[in-house]
């Protein structure tokens, strides 16, 4: 897919196009594109980073570790799966082979460019009051400048397409603490931060 390409119609035509996607060279070393899923019309949209090992494999976003955290916080907060949509930045895996692991890599500032133009079609299309982003690459790319976590959590940023932006930590983040506090603390701001979007969207 190049620059000049037809504006999906779609989320369906995201889904097809994004396996033809030749933005960047992530696509190289991934199973699949993974597009974002949920109903068209959901007033909350929350946007992670990339797909992980597991999403890559199965072609849907969130059904690895993080995502296993994720509905744990979603659970928590009361917050039903089913009436968000789920997305990410970027939609190949970017990883690094360790032996026969395949370790996740951040996506570079031009990768996550090169991106937007399938969360922007996905945006554009479902239209959600209020955009969650989950961690600092999600939050750069929604609300296009680097916006710090821990300041700016809890205070919904406008949008220049009316929606309102909100962010948070990421779950793999949350993953990767060794101190089982620390971890705990982030959950809970976690589950807050869900709660709040959810609110603020009308949930
Ligand atoms: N991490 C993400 O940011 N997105 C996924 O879909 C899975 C893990």
């Amino acid at each position: 897919m190049a620059q000049a390409d037809p504006a999906p119609a779609s989320l369906h035509d995201i889904a097809e196009w994004v396996q033809l996607c030749r933005r960047c060279d992530l696509w190289r070393g991934a199973t699949q594109g993974v597009a974002g899923e949920g109903p068209a019309d959901a007033p909350l949209m929350l946007v992670g980073e990339q797909p992980g090992d597991q999403e890559d494999l199965a072609g849907r976003p969130f059904v690895g570790p993080a995502g296993v955290m994720l509905e744990r916080a979603m659970q928590e907060a009361e917050v039903d799966r089913s009436r968000l949509y789920l997305t990410n930045a970027v939609k190949h895996f970017k990883h690094e082979l360790r032996g026969k692991r395949r370790l996740h890599k951040t996506p570079a500032g031009g990768e996550v460019r090169a991106c937007r133009w399938w969360l922007d079609g996905e945006r554009r299309l479902v239209r959600p009051r209020v955009i969650l982003a989950l961690g600092a690459t999600a939050a750069g790319a929604v609300i296009g400048r680097p916006t710090p976590i821990m300041k700016s959590r809890g205070q919904p940023i406008q949008l220049a397409d009316q929606s309102q932006a909100m962010v948070t930590m990421h779950p793999s983040y949350l993953l990767r603490m060794p101190d089982e506090t620390a971890k705990a603390e982030g959950f809970r701001m976690l589950v807050e931060d869900l709660r709040g979007a959810a609110k603020l969207a009308g949930l």
